[in-house]
């Protein structure tokens, strides 16, 4: 038995799918413990995109089992088209492939219309969420009023729950938003459709994964979003609505801290971010519009642009700490060929002091400069290249210096969006 998490080092979008779909043939199990279709996560096979953004990135392969754990927010529309996709493709032919746990709390319309709605009334304090309601979603959940992918199967008491929950939703969309409201009987017919459709797939993943463990299967935990996007240990209020950090596999999941053995870091070799909030090695001249023209750096949930920058080692080092990574993976690296130079950014100057600390506060990040070290570029272009060996020296010396300022050893590298286009450097499951 061995268990690896997948996370996000960065701020989302670095490349966790496709990481995820290449452990796949290794794992018995892939499961998603949190978030949800705000994530996009993207696949390339033989020259096929897949965007996921709710089913977990190991479906393309048929040996696999994929698991929406309790800590996923599942929006049932959005679950179910992504299915009948995947179906028409002839990928998801047995249903028993994908669980989705019962207590997974799910997306309703009134969760969008409040996202939408708050966002463009904050003008300037904005966040850029993705719309997809995740925010109020989670809200439901601590405030103990959610409903849960297992309500959408018993109507009677749903109905009842809808119409509670409603007064309340429809007061603040348009009473404070001046909104359209959400009607109730609508809304449960849908629920009740939803339910039916969903029948094959809802079950108790947490006992699935525990009885896996304990028949020695091999189980991948798919992060979305990323470490400082983690509601607790992000750059607050910038942030998302869930814990995307590895701790939240236990959690969202429902196995203990025991059962873990390798935490990887999943970075770009270099970081980009979508929506609002600080972004010390932001480029906003040429460099950066290069960064984002090379490597079609555009959502894969939104379309919107994402904001380019160099690689931030104190962000990676924050990352470390905060999800235990054993082990990085550094995407990408690609995209850097042809510059002359490239920065790496090891320490923040705040208000003239130098740290090598991500600060605590959101206002200390906003004023964190960085202090770079320049390294030398490569020309080569490395895609294609199978074995570190084959990197150029500039490319390797790039690396090591990741490695050695993080402290931790990359064991994947990636030089091409697609599923082969991979370098391993040490195996992560048993
Ligand atoms: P995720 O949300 O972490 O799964 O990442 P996204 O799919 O949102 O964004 C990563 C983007 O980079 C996708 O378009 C991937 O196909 C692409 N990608 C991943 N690894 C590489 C790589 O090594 N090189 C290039 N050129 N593209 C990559
Ligand atoms: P993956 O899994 C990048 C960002 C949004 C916004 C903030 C809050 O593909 O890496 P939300 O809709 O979650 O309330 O938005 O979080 N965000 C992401 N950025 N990748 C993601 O997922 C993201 N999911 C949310 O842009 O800044
Ligand atoms: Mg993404």
């Amino acid at each position: 038995m061995s268990t690896v998490v997948a996370v996000g080092a960065q701020w989302g979008d670095e490349g966790k799918g496709k990481i995820v779909d290449w452990l796949g043939p290794r794992a018995d199990l892939v499961a998603r413990f949190q978030g949800g279709n705000n994530a996009g996560h993207t696949l390339v096979v033989e020259g096929e995109t897949t965007i996921l953004h709710v089913v977990p990135s190991g479906i393309l392969h048929d040996g696999s089992l994929n698991l929406i754990g309790p800590g996923v927010v599942v929006d049932p529309g959005i679950l179910l088209e992504e299915v009948r996709k995947l179906e028409e493709r002839g990928i998801l032919k047995d249903p028993s492939r994908l669980r989705v746990s019962g207590r997974a709390h799910v997306i309703l319309p009134w969760h969008r219309a409040l996202d939408a709605a708050r966002e463009s009334k904050a003008g300037k304090g904005r966040i850029g969420t993705t719309g997809r309601g995740i925010g109020p979603a989670y809200e439901d959940k601590v405030a103990r009023r959610g409903i849960r992918v297992a309500d959408l199967r018993q109507p009677e008491a749903l109905r009842e729950k809808l119409e509670r929950i409603a007064e309340q939703k429809n007061f603040e969309l348009t009473s404070l938003h001046g909104a359209e409201a959400v009607d109730v009987g609508e809304l449960f017919e849908a629920c009740v459709a939803w339910g039916r459709a969903l029948e094959p797939y809802i079950d108790h993943t947490g006992r699935i994964l525990d009885r896996s463990l304990r028949a020695g299967k091999n189980v991948l935990f798919e992060g979305a979003q990323g470490t400082f996007l983690d509601i607790d240990h992000g750059t607050y209020p910038f942030v998302t609505s869930s814990n995307c950090v590895a701790g939240a596999v236990c959690t969202g999941s429902g196995i203990g801290p025991t059962k873990i053995d390798r935490v990887i870091g999943i970075t770009k070799a270099y970081t980009t971010r979508v929506g609002e909030g600080p972004f010390p090695t932001e480029l906003t001249d040429e460099l950066g519009e290069e960064l984002r023209r090379a490597g079609a750096e555009f959502g894969a949930t939104t379309g919107r642009p994402r904001r380019c920058g160099w690689l931030d080692a104190v962000l990676l080092r924050e990352a470390v700490t905060v999800n235990g990574l054993t082990d990085l993976a550094i995407n990408k690296l690609d995209i850097l060929s042809g510059f002359d130079e490239l920065q790496i950014c090891t320490a923040y100057e705040i208000d003239g002091k130098v740290t090598e600390d991500f600060p605590m506060t959101l206002a200390e990040a906003e004023r964190a400069k960085p202090v770079y070290e320049t390294l030398p570029g490569w020309r080569e272009d490395v895609r294609g290249m199978t074995r570190i060996e084959e990197l150029p020296d500039a490319a390797r010396r790039y690396i090591e210096r990741i490695e050695s300022l993080t402290e931790t050893p990359a064991a994947l590298l990636s030089v091409g969006p697609g599923r082969e286009e991979t370098i391993i450097v040490r195996e992560l499951f048993d």
